[in-house]
């Protein structure tokens, strides 16, 4: 899908913050998905570096949970398949490949491939998408790389991702090329091997109440 409908825009742009998740046991899925909810954070990235992820993916997809589910770290053709036959509506990539871009522009959902230059936005734009990941974002440039980038490229979207926590996700949410950050500072893995959901709720609604009045 080439073109990302308004509504899912919209909804990404009301969440603010998307959480970049790595689960390593499928029983945390849908006690984590509740977690988030419960914070106001309903878009869900569920990122494929652990041998459950397709699973928790699917747990969360099937449960009946409002959130929108996807899948992140894709990096092959085979990831989008695989990301697909678990039920997720939106990927995420680092990155992407001649091998990759075919099957993330057939995928039917929202796609946010990664690019860390100038070209490669041009390019995955010429793919056809214009929202993107900025990875890594502090490392590549931060917000004054995303400012300096809006006047020549104002058609293109943003989620930075890498680096992004409370205290610098203002500065990227003031940028008007910028939609929504990525990070996974919501959803420490500290936490989640506590099981302390009640403490990543209270991450995730700080964060939005901080962000709130930003953009
Ligand atoms: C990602 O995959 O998007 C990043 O690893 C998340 O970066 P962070 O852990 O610095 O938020």
């Amino acid at each position: 899908m080439s073109a990302i409908p308004h509504e899912i825009l919209n909804r990404v742009r009301d969440c603010k913050i998307v959480p970049v998740i790595t689960l390593s046991d499928v029983d945390h899925a849908l006690p984590l998905a509740d977690a988030l909810m419960a914070g106001g954070v309903d878009f869900l990235e569920v990122t494929l570096r652990t041998s459950s992820a397709l699973a928790c993916i699917e747990k969360m997809a099937s449960s009946g949970v409002d959130a929108m589910v996807g899948a992140g770290t894709i990096t092959r053709p085979e990831d989008v398949t695989a990301a697909k036959n678990a039920g997720a509506r939106f990927l995420v990539s680092p990155g992407a490949t001649p091998a990759l871009i075919p099957e993330l522009q057939a995928f039917d959902g929202p796609v946010f491939p990664g690019v860390a230059s100038v070209s490669e936005a041009m390019i995955m734009r010429d793919h056809g998408f214009t929202v993107q990941k900025f990875f890594p974002a502090e490392p590549a440039g931060g917000p004054g790389f995303l400012k300096s980038i809006a006047g020549p490229m104002p058609d293109i979207r943003f989620i930075p991702t890498g680096g992004i926590s409370q205290a610098n996700a203002p500065g990227y949410l003031e940028l008007e090329n910028v939609i929504a950050v990525g990070g996974s500072w919501i959803v420490p893995n500290a936490l989640i091997a506590e099981k302390d959901w009640a403490g990543i709720t209270k991450l995730c609604l700080d964060a939005r109440q901080r962000l709130e009045s930003v953009a």
